[in-house]
This record gives structure tokens, C-alpha cells and sequence, in this order.
């Protein structure tokens, strides 16, 4: 279907639903909603689509689950975001026999696994719908066949070759936001099931994307983050070819844009064209997240990452010679099935070497369907415990030192957000790094000069230095 028609269908159904809701009103007042999002930025971004979606149609946005209408939006990446949800929907179906008028809604990539929705069907029949990853875009058809249904709405694709453009969206700072380049993964990393429920990759072409970015500067925003599962590969699949890099140069010319973030970056497809582009950059911010996953070569192949130990640290070594002061920041997984101790010490190694800022740490989570699932020789719980607790000591030291090598500088820091301590204001430097600060509301969306006094960790603790240049 032509883009533009399914947008203004998908507008005409969001009218039909307010229509709807208001007539079913009996107090006068709209339904109120609550979102629960889990897993990566780009379920953020799809739970601040479906917000808009929510809004448009006149709902009420409530902070707390104790509201009319609860949509979650769930991650499988690991088995223990599952558990989370299966614990959330037990609680649920009390609230609901105490509210019969409660409506419950269930997406994302955990109802692209077919094991899943038939577990939904038969011990959460009160669950009103249930969508998956590749009809989002559908949201207000999929609400209004529900408020129209007495029964459990399911809908879920195995797969979409569209992307539709022009959605809605409600994002959650005026100045900040992510955008997203591609979908899907034709990766098949052993472990990973994200290939089988986002399906396969697919780029959004590069003037919809400008023109994204375009609007959102003219609306405020001053920071974007372009996502994507492999943003390295973006383009490959489009009819007129571009690679990541060359967009990056195209978006890096939109004026009043101040800094360009991206992830996930694949160590496989991390160009030198791409290093070049962020040696030269005024405005791509000195931080890259490139996943590691193992330190062990032979991890790494039975992984299917198609790198090795020391094209990995030959990739660090380029990307710090082209942007000498870069934070780094990685995703490692420990006890993937045969991990040996000898392993385990080639990923410490690296892990001493690559001089992360940070690095997110998994205990592999076995995922039903994946090749690395039915791998012989699954190392004990036991093991896996020990040497993620090792891990984590090396990573949080490692992390600690190499972060505050910026104390006593001034960094320019872009002020999301007042803290949990009133008159402490946080916000983030080029390097991710984050600040937290004495402020007030007014920076909010600003960027100010703060000079790092303490290093605490994995936050620094600042003032705002006046009269200085960032
Ligand atoms: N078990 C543990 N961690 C996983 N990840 C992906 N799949 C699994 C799994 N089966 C981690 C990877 C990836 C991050 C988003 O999640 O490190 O980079
Ligand atoms: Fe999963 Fe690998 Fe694709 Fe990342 S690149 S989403 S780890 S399959």
C-alpha cells in the first residue's frame, strides 16, 4: 500500500477511536494510560509512537500502572525480561476482575515468538490485544478493533517489507531524540533471536530520514541518536545504495543540529570510511558502543561475528587514533555454550586493553530457536556466576579509571533533566558521560559549560563554569 494512504488511514481510524471513546465515556473524562517499556532505544522510540497514537486519540498519560488502559511493549533478548512480563500480567488479572472496563494491550518483539502468543491465548485470555513488531504502524486499527471486539484481539506478522513514514510520535525531552535508520538484523549472531522477531534488515531512505531530522531541528531538538540493530550496514539493501558514513555527512550539513549519536555499530562493518567521517566530524560526538560479545576468537566464531580478538583491537586502535580522546563502550556476554576458562581470560584481556568507559555485561541467556541453543556443552550456572562477578569487578575498576580522565576540564554538557536532589541538574557530555550538577530549570535543553570536579564513578559531580569556553 501507497505510505501516505496508510498514514491517513491509520489518522482516520485514530479519529474513529476518539470518536469512540468519548461516546463510551460515562463520566465524561477519557481513559487514561500507562506504558511499560522494555529493552533497547528502539522499543523506546516505537513506545513513543504508540504514546502519540494514544494521545491523538485523546488518552491521558498516567505515570503508574494504575491506569485505564496498560500497554506493554516487550523485549526477548533475554529470557529474564519474559519472566518480568509473565509477573506483571499475574498481577494484572486481579486489577482487571476489580476493573472489568481495564483494558490490557501486549507488543513487540516478545509476540513475534510464536510459543509466546499461544501462552497469552491460554493462561491470559484477558489480555484485550496482542501485536508484534511489524505492524506497529497499524496501532489505531488494531485499538479500534479492539474497542469494537468482545474478545482477544492477535495480530502478528512474520515479516514486512514496509516502512511506513510520517507516524506520529511524542518524545520525552524537547531537545533530545532518537531517529531510526533501519530495522530488522540479517546478522544471525548464534545467541541472538532479534533477526527472528525483528525480521530482516531494511534501511529507510536516506531524504525520508533527512527530512525526519529536518523537522525535529525546527521543532527543537539539538541532540539525535540514529538507530539501528547494525547501523554499519545501513543502506546496502536501498535501490540507490549510500553507506552509513555518507549519511552521516549528509545530516552533519543540517543547521542548528548539534550533535549526532548512533548506535548499535558492528565491529564486522565498522568502515575506515566511517573512522574518517568521525575523525573530521564537528558535530558526530566522541562515543562509539562496539559490541565485543567475547574476547576469544574461537567464542567469537562459533558466535558467527565474523571478527576475531585482534581485528577487534586493531578497529579500537584506528578509532583512537582518528578520535584520540573517544569513549568506548561495549556488550559482553559471559558462558556462552563451551566457554572455557581460557575463554573467559581472552575476553578479561580484552577488557584490559580496549579501556572501556563502560561495558553492559549478560550472562548468556539460552533462546529457544537460535543455533547457540542446542550447542553442546552449556557451562554451569556456577561457572557462569564466577566469572561474571569477575568480569564485572574488572569492568567497574577499568571503568572508574579510564571515565575520570576528563576531571578538572570543562566539557560542554547538554542539561536533560533536574535530578532526584532538588536544584542538581544532570545532562551529558559529547562522551556520554554523564554530569550532575547545581542548575536551574532554565538549562534545561541547553548546553553549558561545566567544569568536572569529581569523578564518581560512573558519574561526575560538576559546576557550571562561568566566563569559560567549552
Ligand atoms: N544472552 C545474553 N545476552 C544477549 N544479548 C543478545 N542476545 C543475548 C543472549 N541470548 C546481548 C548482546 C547484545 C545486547 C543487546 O544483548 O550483548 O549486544
Ligand atoms: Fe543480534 Fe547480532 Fe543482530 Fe546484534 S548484530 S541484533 S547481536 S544478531
Amino acid at each position: 500500500m501507497n505510505q501516505d494512504k496508510e498514514t491517513l488511514l491509520q489518522l482516520e481510524y485514530m479519529e474513529k477511536c476518539r470518536d469512540l471513546l468519548m461516546e463510551k465515556s460515562i463520566t465524561g473524562s477519557m481513559p487514561t494510560f500507562h506504558i511499560f517499556t522494555s529493552g533497547c532505544q528502539m522499543n523506546v522510540l516505537q513506545s513513543d509512537s504508540v504514546t502519540a497514537w494514544m494521545e491523538k486519540m485523546g488518552c491521558i498519560r498516567h505515570d503508574s500502572e494504575d491506569a485505564d488502559i496498560i500497554i506493554y511493549n516487550t523485549c526477548t533478548v533475554r529470557e529474564n525480561a519474559n519472566q518480568k512480563i509473565y509477573g506483571h500480567l499475574g498481577l494484572m488479572k486481579n486489577l482487571k476482575k476489580k476493573n472489568p472496563n481495564m483494558r490490557i494491550v501486549i507488543f513487540g518483539c516478545m509476540m513475534q515468538e510464536p510459543h509466546v502468543v499461544e501462552k497469552i491465548r491460554k493462561e491470559y485470555p484477558f489480555v484485550d490485544l496482542v501485536f508484534g513488531t511489524h505492524n506497529i504502524y497499524k496501532f489505531p486499527e488494531l485499538f479500534y478493533r479492539m474497542e469494537t471486539s468482545g474478545g482477544q484481539i492477535i495480530d502478528i506478522w512474520k515479516d514486512t517489507d514496509e516502512i511506513v513514514e510520517g507516524l506520529p510520535s511524542s518524545r520525552k525531552y524537547f531537545f533530545k531524540t532518537g531517529v531510526n535508520v533501519m530495522f530488522g538484523c540479517n546478522n544471525f549472531c548464534s545467541y541472538c533471536i532479534v533477526p527472528y522477531v525483528r525480521g530482516r534488515e531494511k534501511s529507510r531512505e536516506p531524504e525520508a530520514i533527512l527530512e525526519e531530522i529536518r523537522g525535529l531541528v525546527s521543532d527543537g531538538v539539538v541532540e539525535i541518536m540514529l538507530l539501528g540493530q547494525n547501523v554499519n550496514s545501513y543502506g546496502k539493501t536501498l535501490a540507490h545504495p549510500i553507506t552509513f558514513a555518507q549519511l552521516l555527512e549528509r545530516i552533519e550539513e543540517i543547521e542548528g543540529l548539534k550533535r549526532i549519536r548512533f548506535m548499535t555499530s558492528h565491529p564486522k562493518d565498522l568502515s575506515d570510511e566511517l573512522i574518517e567521517v568521525m575523525g573530521k566530524s564537528k558535530k558526530i560526538c566522541h562515543h562509539l558502543h562496539l559490541p565485543l560479545q567475547s574476547g576469544s576468537s574461537r567464542i567469537l566464531k562459533e558466535m558467527n561475528r565474523r571478527y576475531d580478538k585482534e581485528k577487534y583491537l586493531e578497529l579500537v586502535r584506528k578509532i583512537r587514533a582518528a578520535v584520540p580522546d573517544i569513549s568506548l563502550t561495549t556488550d559482553i556476554i559471559v558462558g556462552f555454550p563451551g566457554e572455557t576458562e581460557e575463554d573467559f581470560q581472552e575476553t578479561l584481556d580484552v577488557v584490559r586493553k580496549a579501556d572501556y568507559d563502560t561495558a553492559f555485561t549478560f550472562i548468556y541467556s539460552k533462546r529457544t530457536g537460535t543455533p547457540a541453543a542446542s550447542m553442546p556443552d552449556q557451562v554451569p550456572e556456577d561457572v557462569v556466576k564466577d566469572r561474571f562477578d569477575r568480569l564485572l569487578a574488572l569492568v567497574q575498576e577499568k571503568g572508574r579509571e579510564i571515565s575520570s580522565r576528563f576531571t578538572g576540564t570543562v566539557k560542554e554538557v547538554l542539561v536533560e533533566e533536574e535530578s532526584k536532589e532538588p536544584g542538581i541538574f544532570t545532562g551529558r557530555t559529547e562522551h556520554n558521560l554523564l554530569v550532575h550538577f547545581p542548575a536551574d530549570k532554565e538549562m534545561i535543553g541547553r548546553f553549558v559549560p561545566v567544569y568536572l570536579k569529581e569523578c564518581k564513578g560512573f558519574y561526575y559531580f560538576g559546576e557550571m563554569a562561568k566566563g569559560q569556553e567549552a
